[in-house]
């Protein structure tokens, strides 16, 4: 059945691809974004948008009952770790009280069924791999437990108030969509590989390796780098599972392949066919040495298949919106 969409954070990373699955498949998105870290280019013309931020409850309010919506995806927020650290009430207040907000004014306007972005952050540094959903969550930093927070918040609204909810706890977003027309642009970029496109194409001298003591097989960290595309289907895969009231899922999205740096820096220099100057580094704080996903949850229950399973297909569709766009959006 066709859902009339609130995607929060629509014009951020994931969220935009998400929009464009959306109408693929046949539903209706509408974007709030407070443009913090979003793009206006990244929002389709024909696609309803509220320049909004998520304190203002009343607009919220007004947006849900004017566009008739059923369903809220939730993207928008705060998501580097280093800072989180730092600069821990910032992530307290946009992670935490403004998700609150967003889910008071949805139990007020009878709105109950959330699909939220979560983080393998929330694991911490894992007892086993691969991870899977029912490992222990103790997050090692306030970004990951603030997204830990959200996630307990509505175990308690679905016992209180019949909500349903479904929390994707993505490891690392990659990639680009395919016709290479939306892509990564976090400003600041703190992430590998948009980085390592960056020491390619020359915008920077070279790209730092943080570590290469670690006690993985070339002595750089493993991660599990999973398609952005891959990631926005399964959140439209759940929708059925939501119709039940009182639900409260939880879903790993990685490819289970983990990927170390280096592996990530020669994949780009091979697809880009460019090289890339890198210099070795000690370890950033805070960083585990190896994550990586079982997602046999999300395969099982939702259908979940994946396009790019591979490192290099990913990175194949990230070189085209590098390549294209060497300076990210316009806006
Ligand atoms: N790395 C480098 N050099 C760089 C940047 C990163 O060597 O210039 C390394 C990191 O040390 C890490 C790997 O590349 O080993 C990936 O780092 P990213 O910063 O791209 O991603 P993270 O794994 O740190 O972070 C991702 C998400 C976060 C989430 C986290 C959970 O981006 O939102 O996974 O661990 F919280």
């Amino acid at each position: 059945m066709e859902k009339n969409v609130l995607v929060v954070g629509g014009a951020g990373y994931i969220g935009s691809h998400c929009v464009r699955q959306l109408t693929g498949h046949g539903h209706r998105p509408v974007i709030v974004d407070n443009l913090a870290f979003g793009h206006r280019e990244a929002v389709p013309a024909d696609v309803p948008f509220y320049e909004c931020d998520l304190g203002d409850s009343t607009a919220v309010r007004e947006i849900l009952k004017k566009e008739d919506i059923d369903l809220v995806m939730h993207f928008a927020a705060f998501a580097y770790v280093g800072e989180s650290v730092e600069n821990p009430l910032k992530y307290y207040f946009n992670n935490v009280v403004a998700t609150i907000n967003l889910l008071k004014a949805m139990v007020d306007e009878g709105v109950n069924q959330f699909v939220f972005s979560s983080t393998c952050a929330t694991y911490g540094v894992p007892p086993s791999l691969p991870i899977t959903e029912d490992l222990p969550q103790h997050p090692i930093n306030p970004y990951g437990q603030t997204k830990l927070d959200v996630e307990n918040a509505l175990k308690a609204l679905a016992r209180a108030h019949g909500f349903s909810s479904a929390s994707f706890r993505y490891f690392n977003a990659a990639g680009a969509a395919e016709d290479g027309s939306l892509g990564e642009d976090h400003r600041p970029e703190t992430h590998l590989i948009p980085l390592v496109f960056d020491a390619a194409l020359g915008r920077r001298e070279q790209i730092r390796i943080f570590g290469t003591d670690y006690d993985t097989p070339d002595g750089t960290c493993l991660r599990d780098y999973v398609h952005v595309d891959d990631l926005s289907r399964a959140h439209i895969a759940v929708f059925d599972r939501l119709e039940n009231p009182g639900t409260t899922l939880h879903y790993n999205l990685g490819t289970g392949t983990p990927a170390s740096v280096r592996e990530v820096i020669d994949t780009v220099a091979g697809v880009s066919g460019r090289n890339v100057p890198v210099v070795e580094e000690a370890r950033r704080p805070g960083d585990p040495p190896s994550l990586y996903a079982d997602s046999s949850r999300a395969v099982r229950e939702l259908d979940w298949k994946l396009r790019f399973p591979d490192l290099e297909s990913i990175v194949e569709t990230a070189w085209r919106w590098h390549r294209d766009h060497p300076d990210g959006y316009r806006s």
